[in-house]
C-alpha cells in the first residue's frame, strides 16, 4: 500500500498493457472489496460491476469501444453498468435501502419521500436518470483507479465505446445502461507525460 498521493502520482491512462502479466485473484479482490466502500448519492448504489477476463469476451469489448487495444491487451476489464429500474420511487429495492439504516418507521418514510421529489422530476427528463446513476459509477470508477494504483496495478478509464455494442455482449436490455469501463492490468510502457492546469486555474478559496 502507498500513499494516496504517491498512488495518484503513479496512476496515468495506460494504453499499452503486458498482455502476459495477470492481477492474482487476490489483489483483483482488494480492489473490488475498495470500489464497494464508495459512497453514493442517498446510498442507492445504483451501479454493478462486471468483471471481463475471459480472451474472447475482452476481444468482443475492444470491437465496441472503438478498437482500442487496452481492451483486448489488459489482465481484466471492469465494466460499471447501471440498474436505473431499480430507483424508481416506490419500487422495493429504494424501500430496501433506506431501511437498511435502522430509522423509525417515521424517519424512513420521511427519507424516502425526500428521495421521491428528487428522483421523480429525474424520471420526467429523458436521460436524466441515467445520467444520475452514471455519475455515482463515476465515483466508483474513481476509487477503482486509485486503489489499484496503491497497489501498482495500472489503469485505463474508457468512455469510448457503442453503448448498444457493450450492452449486447453482456445481454443487458434497456433498463440498464453502461457508465463506462475501465481496463487493468500492468503497464507495458513508459509513464506518460501529465498535462495538468496549474493550481491557481482551477481552485479559489472564498
Ligand atoms: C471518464 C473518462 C473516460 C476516458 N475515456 C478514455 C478512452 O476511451 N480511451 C482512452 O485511451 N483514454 C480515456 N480516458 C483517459 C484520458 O484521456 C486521460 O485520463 C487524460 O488524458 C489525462 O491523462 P492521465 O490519465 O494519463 O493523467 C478517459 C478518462 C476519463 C476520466
Amino acid at each position: 500500500m502507498s500513499s494516496c498521493k504517491e498512488a495518484m502520482e503513479f496512476r496515468f491512462a495506460c494504453k499499452k498493457f503486458n498482455k502476459y502479466k495477470t492481477i492474482p485473484s487476490e489483489i483483483l479482490g482488494e480492489i473490488l472489496e475498495a470500489t464497494l466502500l464508495s459512497p453514493s448519492s442517498f446510498g442507492m448504489q445504483p451501479w454493478r460491476i462486471t468483471v471481463a477476463q475471459s480472451q474472447n469476451v475482452k476481444d468482443d469489448l475492444r470491437k465496441a469501444c472503438w478498437d482500442q487495444p487496452q481492451l483486448s491487451e489488459c489482465s481484466d476489464v471492469i465494466i460499471f453498468t447501471c440498474e436505473n429500474y431499480l430507483l424508481k420511487p416506490g419500487s422495493d429495492y429504494v424501500k430496501e435501502r433506506f431501511m437498511e439504516r435502522g430509522l423509525d418507521e417515521e424517519a424512513t418514510d420521511r427519507y424516502i419521500e425526500v428521495y421521491n421529489n428528487f428522483i421523480t422530476p429525474k424520471m420526467a427528463k429523458e436521460g436524466c436518470l441515467e445520467a444520475w446513476s452514471e455519475k455515482q459509477a463515476y465515483i466508483a470508477a474513481a476509487n477503482l483507479m486509485t486503489c489499484a494504483a496503491s497497489l501498482k496495478v495500472d489503469s485505463c478509464p474508457i468512455e469510448g465505446f457503442e453503448e448498444d455494442s457493450v450492452k449486447k455482449i453482456l445481454d443487458l436490455d434497456e433498463d440498464y445502461s453502461i457508465a463506462l469501463l475501465v481496463a487493468l492490468g500492468y503497464r507495458d510502457q513508459e509513464q506518460s507525460k501529465r498535462h495538468r492546469l496549474e493550481p491557481f486555474d482551477v481552485v479559489s478559496f472564498i
